[in-house]
This record gives C-alpha cells, sequence and structure tokens, in this order.
C-alpha cells in the first residue's frame, strides 16, 4: 500500500499525529490530502501547508463523517486511505462523570463505526480502500489514570481487528496505529496541567515525535500489516502480558507502586513493560 496518487482523508488532522500524517503523505505524493478536524481553522492551517483540503468535522458526529466522505468523493471521485485519527484522553477514574465515559466512546470507538460506515460501501464496489485507525499502546497494554482511555483504545483496536477478519478477503486493508508517548497536545497538555496520568506515560518510555508516527505508518502501510507499532518495545510487552497475564499484572502493579508521579500522589507507568526476570513475582 503506497500512499502515492492515493486519496487520503485524516481526522484530527488539525495537530499532531494526523497533522504529521498529513505532512508525510502528501511529501509521498498523495493524490489528495483532506484534512478534517473538530478545530476548523487548525485543519484549514495543515491543509493550507501541504496544499491540501480542510474540513470542520466532529467525528463523534455521524452525519459529519458522512457529510466528509461525501464533499470527498465530490470533489476527489474516491477515498482510497481513511486514516481515522481523531481522539482524546480523559484522565479519570471510575468515579468520574459519565458524560466523559461517553463521550470517549463516541470519539475513541464510535467515529471508527462511523468512518467504516461511510467508506466501506465505495471501497468494496471498487475492490480496494484501506482503512488506517489510530489506537494506542493502551489499546494493547494499560493506561493507569485513564480507565475511559483504555477501554475505548481496546474497543479501537478490537474494532479494527473486526473490520480486517471481515473485510480483508474482498480488497480491503485495515491497519491500526498504537504508538505509545508521542510529543503532541494531547499528552504535552496533560503534563503541563500535572495529570498523573500523562506523567505516567512520560516516565514509561521514549516520547517520540509526530513526524517519527507518520514515518513508522508509512512503513506500516508500505508492508501492509495490521498492527504498526512506532515504539518496538510495545509488541514485545504485549507479547509478554499475552503469555503470562498474571505475571505481567503483578509486574505492572509493583512498578505502578515504585513510580511517584507530580504533584502528590503516585503514578505507574502507562505502558509498563513486564517486569525482569529478578523482579518477577
Ligand atoms: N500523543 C500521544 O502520546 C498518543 C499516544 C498514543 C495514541 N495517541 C492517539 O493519537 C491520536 C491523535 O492524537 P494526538 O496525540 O495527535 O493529539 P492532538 O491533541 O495533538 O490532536 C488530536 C486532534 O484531534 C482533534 N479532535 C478531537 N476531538 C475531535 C472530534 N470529536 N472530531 C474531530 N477532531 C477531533 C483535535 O482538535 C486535535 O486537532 C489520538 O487518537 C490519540 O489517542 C496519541
Amino acid at each position: 500500500m503506497r500512499v502515492r496518487d492515493k486519496v487520503v482523508v485524516i481526522t484530527g488532522g488539525g495537530s499532531g499525529i494526523g497533522a504529521a500524517l498529513a505532512r508525510r503523505f502528501a511529501a509521498e505524493g498523495a493524490a489528495a490530502v483532506v484534512v478534517a478536524d473538530l478545530d476548523g481553522d487548525a485543519a484549514h492551517t495543515v491543509a493550507t501547508t501541504v496544499g491540501g483540503d480542510a474540513y470542520g468535522c466532529d467525528v463523534a458526529d455521524s452525519a459529519a463523517v458522512d457529510d466528509l466522505v461525501r464533499m470527498t468523493f465530490r470533489r476527489h471521485g474516491r477515498v482510497d486511505l481513511f486514516c481515522s485519527n481523531a481522539g482524546i484522553t480523559t484522565g479519570v477514574g471510575l468515579d468520574d462523570p459519565l458524560d466523559l465515559w461517553h463521550k470517549a466512546f463516541d470519539v475513541n470507538v464510535l467515529a471508527h463505526v462511523w468512518a467504516a460506515r461511510a467508506v466501506l460501501p465505495h471501497m468494496l464496489e471498487r475492490g480496494s480502500g484501506w482503512l488506517l485507525a489510530t489506537a494506542s499502546a493502551a489499546g494493547l497494554l494499560t493506561a493507569p489514570g485513564d480507565a475511559p482511555y483504555t477501554v475505548t483504545k481496546h474497543g479501537a483496536v478490537a474494532l479494527a481487528e473486526w473490520l480486517a477478519v471481515t473485510y480483508g478477503g474482498r480488497g480491503i486493508g485495515v491497519s491500526v496505529l498504537c504508538p505509545l508517548g508521542v510529543a503532541t497536545p494531547l499528552l504535552l497538555d496533560a503534563l503541563a496541567a500535572g495529570e498523573s496520568g500523562a506523567h505516567a506515560v512520560a516516565a514509561s518510555g521514549t516520547v517520540i515525535s509526530a513526524d517519527e508516527v507518520a514515518a513508522a505508518a508509512v512503513t506500516g502501510l508500505i508492508d501492509e500489516r495490521f498492527l504498526i507499532l512506532p515504539h518496538p518495545e510495545v509488541g514485545r510487552f504485549w507479547a509478554q502480558k499475552a503469555a503470562d497475564p498474571d505475571r505481567w499484572l503483578a509486574g505492572v502493579r509493583r512498578l505502578t507502586a515504585a513510580h511517584p508521579a507530580p504533584p502528590a500522589h503516585p503514578a505507574p507507568p502507562a505502558h509498563p513493560a513486564p517486569p525482569a526476570e529478578s523482579e518477577q513475582p
């Protein structure tokens, strides 16, 4: 799957990873780059930079996602690659407001459903097309400090798997992008606000740039990989978790207790490595 000459749509394209994908896809020679974001001005700024189109679009609104796809068809005749990238963190646990749980499900899970519903009929008719969902390492492991994020990112990975199983034999490609910490406003603003979950992410491994994530996405697409891991260690943690979940959980709990985070509460690494042999229970 090469991006050259492809018509690409990117949600959450006004900032961070989405903006980096837009820049990278334009540099790779995409036929059109459509930048969609809740923040229409941000989408416009990025679109101007890459010579693309900008749309203000709330991905939690299925009608707005339909409109985005319809407008792209009207202007470019097709969608070859839909990057369902917009996402939000909440920084909350069990006792926090229910509306944050609903919002996380809307943006981090259902938006991927709306995107697939909007583009798949056309892609199936043509017998080709690609869906790239940005989930997170939290969708394979866990994100202490953010229960809705963990649960909904697992949902995003599960949906991508289901789509790959159901449509993969019919010319449709599906990839899911699962980075660990990335230096974007999503993480950096939360760090500045002192959110323990964000401090946990920063403490858990290397924080890479959005451009590095975009480069990994392009490589993963060329290799036609389902699971794209810009941080390779995430694959190792995931395999170790699958091999022995109880041992992994024990290690996470131990590491959680060992990693205090500012301002005053203990904070674990967000996606902790399984314990070393010497640390095993
Ligand atoms: N930054 C990280 O450490 C990190 C790690 C793993 C996964 N991710 C995921 O990467 C994706 C992009 O995040 P980012 O780090 O670039 O964050 P970001 O905050 O820089 O960018 C997210 C963009 O999504 C837009 N957005 C938010 N809600 C929207 C909605 N309802 N409709 C349309 N657009 C909306 C925002 O306006 C913003 O421009 C998210 O899905 C996030 O969960 C980020």
